[in-house]
């Protein structure tokens, strides 16, 4: 999978993106990033200026139109070449759809990925009629930029692209793919500061462990984040007691003993 990021600090998203896990997938092959720079697609010569003021008054600078049109015809161009599709594209924005493991999930069947981040006061709406797909937020607070939020939704969806971890299995265990957190989880020693490993997880019978691991998934989810485990439990109704059985039509006389 190949991420594409149109941005005016290229370098930001180099340093996150290049290192740990996902500088990893990056060498294996697994995924691809270039974080473009906006600036270098500005037609002012002299001062690669990408920014002007709003019309009709307002503080701050908006980002023109003409620069990030420019740079995401230039990246679309090289996408045709290779698969001749038009890739979908993120505008990155605190007035977008919640970023979450669903979109993420979504996401990460793509090929390739554009993201644009914003700056400055945003962005002229125009270019984003344009060009955007996709309007995502990483949550319900505003950021400087979006690179940090951009690099968020990248590592969450890279992670799920077959390969990049080590253990294909976990990214289907952990949390939020079943609308459940995950449960507690414990290391040697045995015992540390006077708390004991429960003791099912010593056991060895993985049957139960699993059954343990899941209760308490169950819990943790009902008590940290009570609309996750409205979700679970609207997908996973509890089952029906069993049915009472009947009663005897003449019982014997109970006994007070
Ligand atoms: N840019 C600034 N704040 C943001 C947010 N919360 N999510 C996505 N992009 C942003």
């Amino acid at each position: 999978m190949n991420f594409h990021i149109m941005t005016l600090f290229p370098e930001m998203i180099e340093q996150i993106l290049s290192t740990s896990i996902l500088g990893r997938a990056i060498d294996k092959g697994h995924i691809s990033f270039e974080a473009v720079n906006i600036r270098d697609y500005s037609n002012d010569n002299k001062h690669h200026k990408v920014d002007d003021y709003t019309y009709g008054g307002g503080a701050g600078m908006l980002m023109q139109a003409q620069p990030i049109y420019d740079c995401y015809k230039a990246i679309e161009a090289g996408i045709k070449e290779k698969t001749d599709t038009t890739p979908r594209v993120i505008y990155v924005t605190p007035q977008g759809k919640v970023f979450d493991q669903k979109i993420a999930q979504e996401l990460s069947k793509e090929e390739d990925l554009v993201f644009l981040c914003g700056h400055y006061e945003g962005v002229d709406e125009r270019v984003l009629e344009e060009i955007v797909t996709d309007y995502i937020s990483i949550g319900d607070y505003v950021l400087t930029g979006g690179e940090l939020p951009a690099t968020v939704m990248i590592d969450a969806i890279a992670r799920l692209v077959p390969g990049v971890l080590n253990n294909d299995e976990s990214a289907m265990t952990e949390s939020f793919s079943n609308n459940l957190l995950e449960y507690p989880q414990y290391s040697r020693p045995e015992e540390w500061m006077g708390k004991k490993v429960p003791p099912i997880l010593l056991s060895g019978d993985h049957k139960k462990v699993d059954e343990w691991r899941l209760e308490q998934a169950i819990i943790r989810t009902k008590e940290r984040r009570p609309d996750l485990y409205e979700k679970y439990i609207e997908e996973n109704p509890p089952k029906p007691p069993k049915k009472p059985r009947r009663k005897k039509k003449n019982p014997e006389p109970e006994q007070n003993i």
